[in-house]
C-alpha cells in the first residue's frame, strides 16, 4: 500500500511512526511532506519513509493520504492536490471540525474520503480513535483507515454526526484525565502524602481501574458495586463525590465538548 502523510507535526508524525513499524506497509512506501523542510528531515531520518518535493508529488506517488494539517490549511491543500486526485485515491483527515461536506465539495466528484478523531495518546501507541465514512467511502477504504489507525491504539467505526461525540469522549477525555490525576494527587497531599508519590499511585489507580474495565466481563457499575461495601471507606469518598456532583460534571464537560465540536463544524 503506497500512503502518503500531508502534515508531519505531531500527529502525523506519530501515526506514520506507527504505520511505518506495522505490517501494513513498508517505510520504502511511505511518502511524506511538510512545508518544514526540518519536519520532513526529522520523520525521514526516524521512520525511513521518502520525502516528497510537494503535496501534488506526494499525490502522484500515493493511493492513501493521510491529511495532518491544521483544521484551517485542508481548504487550501485540498485545493492544491485536487488536480492529481484519481478514483484510486483515499483520503483519511484527521483535522478535527472539518466536515466531510466541505473536504468532498473541494476534491473532484467520488473522492474516496474518511474522517478520523484520534487522540494524543496515539502519540505512544495507545490512542482511541473515531472514524467515518465519507459519502464514496467503500467497505474496504473504512477496513484500509481502520488499519492505518489500529497501528496507534484502537479504533471505532461510527457515522460523520457522532464524531462530535467522539470529540467530546475520547478527544478531549485524556485533559479530563489528568485534571483528575492532578486533583486526586492534590488532596492525598493535603491528607499527608509527598506530591510525586501521590501522582505515581493516582497514575497507576487510573491505569489499574481503565485495565480492570478492559480485561473483566464487568460493567464500570458492577465494578463500583464489587468494591463498595456498607460503612466502608470506598462508600464514604462515593457519596462525597456524588454529593459534589461529580456524575453532573462529568456529564457536563462531556456535552459541552461535543458542543463546540458541532459548532466548530458549523463555524468552517
Ligand atoms: N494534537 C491532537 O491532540 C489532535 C487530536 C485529534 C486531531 N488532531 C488533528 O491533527 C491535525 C494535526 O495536528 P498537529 O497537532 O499534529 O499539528 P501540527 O503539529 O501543527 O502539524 C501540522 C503540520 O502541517 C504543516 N503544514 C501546514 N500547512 C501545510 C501545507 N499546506 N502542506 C504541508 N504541510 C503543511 C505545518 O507546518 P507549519 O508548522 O510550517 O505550519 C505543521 O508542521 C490537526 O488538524 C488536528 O485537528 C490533533
Amino acid at each position: 500500500m503506497k500512503i502518503g502523510l500531508i502534515g508531519c507535526g505531531r500527529m502525523g508524525s506519530a501515526l506514520i511512526g506507527g504505520i511505518a513499524k506495522s505490517d501494513i506497509t513498508t517505510p520504502a512506501d511511505i511518502t511524506v511532506y511538510d512545508l518544514n523542510a526540518d519536519s520532513v528531515t526529522t520523520l525521514v531520518q526516524d521512520s525511513g519513509v521518502s520525502a516528497a518535493s510537494n503535496n501534488l508529488d506526494l499525490t502522484c506517488k500515493s493511493q492513501t493520504i493521510l491529511l495532518a494539517v491544521k483544521p484551517q490549511y485542508i481548504g487550501e491543500v485540498l485545493r492544491e492536490i485536487a488536480p492529481a486526485i484519481t478514483k484510486d485515491h483515499l483520503l483519511i483527515s484527521i483535522a478535527a471540525g472539518v466536515t466531510m461536506e466541505k473536504m468532498e465539495t473541494a476534491c473532484p466528484a467520488g473522492t474516496r474520503i474518511i474522517r478520523a478523531m484520534p487522540n494524543t495518546p496515539a502519540l505512544i501507541g495507545l490512542g482511541a480513535t473515531g472514524i467515518a465514512p465519507g459519502s464514496h467511502a467503500t467497505e474496504q477504504d473504512i477496513k484500509t483507515a481502520r488499519e492505518l489507525l489500529e497501528s496507534v491504539g484502537i479504533v471505532s467505526v461510527t457515522q460523520e454526526p457522532q464524531l462530535d461525540a467522539v470529540t467530546g469522549l475520547s478527544g478531549s477525555g485524556p485533559a479530563y484525565v489528568y485534571t483528575f490525576i492532578e486533583s486526586l494527587s492534590l488532596q492525598a497531599q493535603k491528607e499527608g502524602l509527598a506530591l510525586d508519590e501521590a501522582i505515581k499511585l493516582a497514575t497507576q489507580t487510573v491505569i489499574g481501574a481503565a485495565r480492570m474495565v478492559e480485561q473483566t466481563d464487568m460493567t464500570p457499575r458492577e465494578l463500583v458495586e464489587q468494591v463498595t461495601s456498607p460503612g466502608g471507606t470506598t462508600l464514604a469518598g462515593l457519596d462525597a463525590l456524588t454529593e459534589h456532583g461529580f456524575e453532573k460534571s462529568i456529564a457536563a464537560g462531556v456535552h459541552a465538548a461535543s458542543e463546540r465540536s458541532r459548532e466548530i463544524a458549523r463555524e468552517s
